[in-house]
């Protein structure tokens, strides 16, 4: 039967406090980046299965499911038999296409964005209401083909669009109740970060090294939830620090790089409240926490130290 398309988007995110201290179950701070987003169109078309990566202009024939951990599209394949069996149908006579402008290799979801939109326009083709649970717990099956042991903090923003305050096991999460907006700089170094390399690397330094680790991951704890009560009173003054003291930690932990530091030290020159890496870091994005007067200002400097791609985004309720 011939059914009526359907598309479903998803957006970005930043990591604003806390990431790899997540991965070991401690705190971190997750906020939406509408600016950006991922696309997903789901039509009629004979003969198979078939996923469209538009932006890379590619398509993969995935009806006998062919593609093997590793494979290129293996992910995006995966995404929708995973999505199929959970609706209990069989896929067949169908394409999706996919594009995003959220820029991949980051720190800005850009997989599991994709992953929330396939899984809603695929549901929604189908007629089948998925709830958020629902959604954000079959995009965590993507995101463990992307990256391998994730927290599951990437999904669970992107899945409800809202800041949340999220620890990993027991899961638990918050939304955010942001008693005031306030602005963010996004600045890319244009350094594609492997999230699963990252992660990987920490976990092996830690072993080495379990105490220290131990001791910034309960730091990272304290900054996120002092954090978090600065955000619920509307203090929003008082997280700059913290971030700046999150970003050392996490050079500590050797996940930034010079150009992630550069940026950092741009941001606050020109007058940023407080600046750090995003995310699993080793390139990617930093991000900077601005006002109204500082946030043209910071973009430009940001620009002149080398970022590939500035976004100023407001983080509200
Ligand atoms: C990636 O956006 C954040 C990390 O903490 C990894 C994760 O939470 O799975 C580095």
């Amino acid at each position: 039967m011939k059914m009526r398309d359907f598309m479903a988007s998803a957006p970005g995110k930043v990591i604003l406090l806390g990431e790899h201290a997540v991965v070991y179950n401690r705190p971190a701070i997750a906020v939406p980046v509408n600016a950006v987003e991922a696309t997903s169109e789901v039509s009629y078309r004979e003969g198979g299965v078939f996923v469209k990566a538009l932006d890379f202009a590619k398509e993969y024939d995935i009806t006998k499911r062919p593609l093997k951990e590793g494979d290129d599209g293996f992910a995006l394949q995966e995404t929708v038999y995973h999505t199929y069996e959970y609706l209990q149908k069989r896929p067949e006579d169908v394409e999706i296409r996919v594009t995003s402008t959220i820029p991949v290799a980051a720190g800005m979801g850009s997989g599991a964005a994709i992953a929330v939109s396939m899984i809603r326009a695929i549901a929604g083709y189908l007629k089948k209401e998925l709830l958020p649970e629902e959604v954000n717990y079959l995009a965590y099956k993507t995101e463990i083909i992307h990256h391998g042991t994730p927290s599951g903090i990437d999904n669970t923003v992107i899945t409800y669009n809202k800041p949340v305050y999220f620890i990993s096991e027991p899961r638990k999460m918050e939304r955010l109740d942001i008693a005031k907006p306030f602005m963010l700089v996004i600045g890319d170094t244009g350094i594609r970060s492997n999230t699963k390399e990252v992660v990987a690397m920490v976990r092996e330094n830690r072993k080495k090294n379990y105490s220290k680790y131990k001791q910034i991951w309960n730091e990272i704890a304290d900054i996120v939830n002092e954090a978090r009560d600065a955000i619920i009173n509307g203090d929003i003054e008082h997280i700059g620090p913290l971030m700046n003291r999150n970003h050392e930690l996490l050079k500590q932990i050797h996940v930034s790089c010079d150009e992630l530091d550069k940026l950092v030290d741009a941001a606050l020159d020109a007058g940023a409240i407080g600046a750090k890496l995003s995310g699993a870091g080793r390139g990617g994005d930093m991000i900077a926490l601005v006002n109204e007067g500082t946030k043209e200002d910071v973009a430009n400097a940001l620009r002149r130290a080398g970022a590939k791609n500035v976004i100023i985004t407001e983080v509200k309720p």
